[in-house]
């Protein structure tokens, strides 16, 4: 299968660019600002898809994909209000366009949205559950969402994902390694007690979205995430234990209330349930445990991790990519 690949540059990209190769698949990928360089990708190239029509569609008519995956956005709330033209450029107007044209391709558009567009009020949200999302980012998606739909028809799906784990080359973009860097720098991290995720990893997710294209009998919204919910207190926990740490030596317990005015728009419970996704697909729902076992520590935390718990870090190959 020819797949399209936006957003191969970023943490998310990346992954699955690998999992397309791992599953035997032919990549072109697009980076914005950077050009990806990604073992076993052939073709590569940088394009700005804030103007998508102008960037690509030359592209995408003469390569005829069979599938497109879009994996460029915008991907937090602080972004987004910085950039609130860019936001809507590329998380609403690119996956439009990219509908459109896998409409007429005839080919799959698969495209990747966020638990946040739910409040978070209710938690375990169904895909069927309405949506209300508490901010720019959050709203630029869900228009994208209706977009993918309504222009893509029964080609296109876009995936609603929680927070991401993982690891990336520069050792500071998930979760756990914005942890261990904060650590290493001798900072102790607040956690909410009270705020549930349901975490999933980047290379599950590659699977995932890889498998969404060759299973063109589905179509539709879908949520997709880690087997379960925590709260970022309990993920902050198993993540200093995992790395052989003393959780109390590092985080400090927080709930909503005592943050005041700063938790205002922070969405309490994003849990999701599964179905139907789970039981169509494949690939199968990584437990946190399974998650962990991912997770490496950073290159520049490797010398403290070493003097905290007197373990060496052996570089193993996750799915067969060294960081
Ligand atoms: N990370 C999470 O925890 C999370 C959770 C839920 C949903 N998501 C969704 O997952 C998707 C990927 O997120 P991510 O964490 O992988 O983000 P990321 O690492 O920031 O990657 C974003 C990608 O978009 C590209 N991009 C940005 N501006 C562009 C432009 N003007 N033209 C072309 N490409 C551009 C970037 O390219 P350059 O870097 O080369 O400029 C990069 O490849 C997003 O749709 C996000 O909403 C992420």
């Amino acid at each position: 299968m020819k797949i399209i690949l936006t957003g191969a540059t970023g943490f998310l990209g990346r992954e699955t660019a690998l999992a397309a190769v791992r599953r035997g698949h032919q990549v072109i990928a697009i980076g914005g600002s950077r050009m990806p360089e990604i073992p076993g990708v052939g073709r590569t190239l940088q394009a700005d898809l804030t103007e998508p029509q102008q960037a690509i569609e030359t592209l995408l008519l003469n390569e005829f994909p069979d599938a497109i995956i879009n994996c460029a956005g915008v991907p937090t709330m602080e972004a987004c209000d910085a950039a609130p033209e860019k936001a809507e450029k590329l998380n609403a107007g690119l996956p439009r366009f990219l509908a459109m044209m896998a409409n007429h391709l005839s080919g799959r558009l698969v495209h990747v949205s966020t638990d946040m567009v739910f409040d978070g009020d209710k938690g375990n949200y169904e895909h069927t559950d309405k949506p209300i999302p508490l901010n720019l980012y959050g709203q630029t998606k869900l228009m994208a969402e209706k977009d993918v739909l309504q222009f893509g028809k029964n080609h296109a799906v876009a995936l609603r994902v929680p927070v991401i784990s993982g690891n990336t080359p520069a050792g500071d973009k998930s979760l756990h390694e914005r942890l261990l860097v904060q650590w290493s720098a001798g900072k102790t991290t607040p956690l909410f007690t009270d705020e549930i995720r349901q975490p999933v990893s980047a290379s599950n997710l590659g699977d995932v979205l890889v498998e969404l294209c060759e299973r063109s009998n589905l179509s539709g919204v879908y949520h997709w995430a880690g087997a379960e919910a925590l709260s970022r207190h309990e993920i902050g926990v198993r993540i200093a234990k995992h790395f052989g740490l003393a959780p109390e030596k590092f985080i400090t317990p927080t709930t909503h209330a005592a943050a005041g005015e700063k938790a205002a728009r922070r969405a309490r419970d994003l849990s999701f349930i599964l179905h139907p996704l789970q039981g169509k697909l494949k690939t199968r729902v990584q437990s946190f445990e399974e998650i962990l076992s991912e997770m490496q520590v950073p290159a520049q935390c490797a010398v403290w991790h070493a003097e905290q718990t007197g373990r060496t870090v052996v570089r193993r190959l996750v799915k067969g990519v060294d960081f």
